[in-house]
């Protein structure tokens, strides 16, 4: 039997929220198979949140970082240095649109300041913590984002989220081919429809939940946890000559046309 072992291996964690958070249960499947971590919360606010979720995990450390603020980007892995000097994944969970840019008209209602925010969260962010994470990957490294299936096709409401998965998924492929050369694999999961605080933020995906069972060959909806199976993969050597790959993990719902 072949068992994934990550012992010695230490990744950072973003994203994680509360208890519903894809981050968290990613986090738990590299911890389960040995990976020591380190977290990151978004704000203040959300620290008591976190830290109510993570200490089963045994976290290396829990810091704050805005990755709309470079410093504190940066100041993060300033932390992890003073402890190790050799990290070997990041798990990249985050994203955001402000409230009244999802939802309604994608022509009336997409601002600029909306739009430079949900990029600049959920899509530059991805190069910001990557710039800061690659010089520690010194034995390698594997890198996961998480996008959804708006980044291909119409899924109304998702609106500038969706503009935002697309230039995530692109970022993952020119992160890929530029850090190929220091074995650090990118790659990204787009995961079906799951019940989280930010999936509460966009109108709908109630609705969406109900009818994917319809049409997603697997006749379900996805789990969190499933999201976490296929993150693990993606962050261990089973996967070692994949990247600049973005995987559906949505019970095949991507490959129905009606
Ligand atoms: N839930 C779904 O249906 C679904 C489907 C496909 C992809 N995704 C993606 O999965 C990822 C995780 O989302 P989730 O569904 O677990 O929801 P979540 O609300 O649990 O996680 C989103 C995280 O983004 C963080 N965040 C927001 N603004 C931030 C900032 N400025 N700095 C740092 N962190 C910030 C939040 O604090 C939160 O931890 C997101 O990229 C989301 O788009 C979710």
């Amino acid at each position: 039997m072949y068992t994934i072992d990550l012992k010695g291996k230490v990744g950072l964690v973003t994203g994680v929220v509360n208890k519903y958070s894809i981050a968290l249960h990613i986090a738990r499947k590299l911890h389960q198979a040995g990976m020591e971590l380190y977290f990151t919360y978004a704000n203040p606010d959300l620290k008591e949140r976190v830290e109510e979720v993570i200490p089963e995990m045994n976290p290396l450390g829990l810091f704050e970082c805005d990755v709309q603020k470079e410093d504190m980007v940066k100041g993060v892995f300033d932390e992890i240095k003073k402890k190790h000097d050799t990290i070997h994944t990041l798990v990249h969970s985050v994203a955001f649109a402000p409230r009244e840019e999802l939802g309604g008209s994608f022509v009336e209602s997409t601002t600029r300041q909306g739009f430079l925010t949900a990029l600049d969260v959920s899509s530059y962010s991805l190069i910001s913590l990557t710039r800061q994470a690659a010089p520690l990957m010194k034995d390698g490294g594997s890198i996961i984002a998480m996008s959804y299936i708006a980044s291909q096709v119409v899924i109304p409401g998702y609106n500038v989220m969706a503009i935002a998965k697309s230039a995530l998924e692109n970022i993952i492929r020119y992160l890929a081919y530029e850090l190929g050369k220091n074995n650090i694999r990118v790659n990204g999961i787009s995961a079906g429809p799951v019940n989280t605080l930010s999936a509460r933020g966009i109108k709908g995906v109630t609705t969406m939940m109900q009818m994917y069972p319809q049409k997603a060959p697997l006749g379900r909806n996805i789990t969190a946890d499933e999201v976490g199976d296929a993150a693990l993969f993606l962050l261990s050597p089973m996967s070692s000559a994949i990247t600049g790959e973005v995987m559906f993990v949505d019970a095949g719902y991507h490959i129905v046309g009606m």
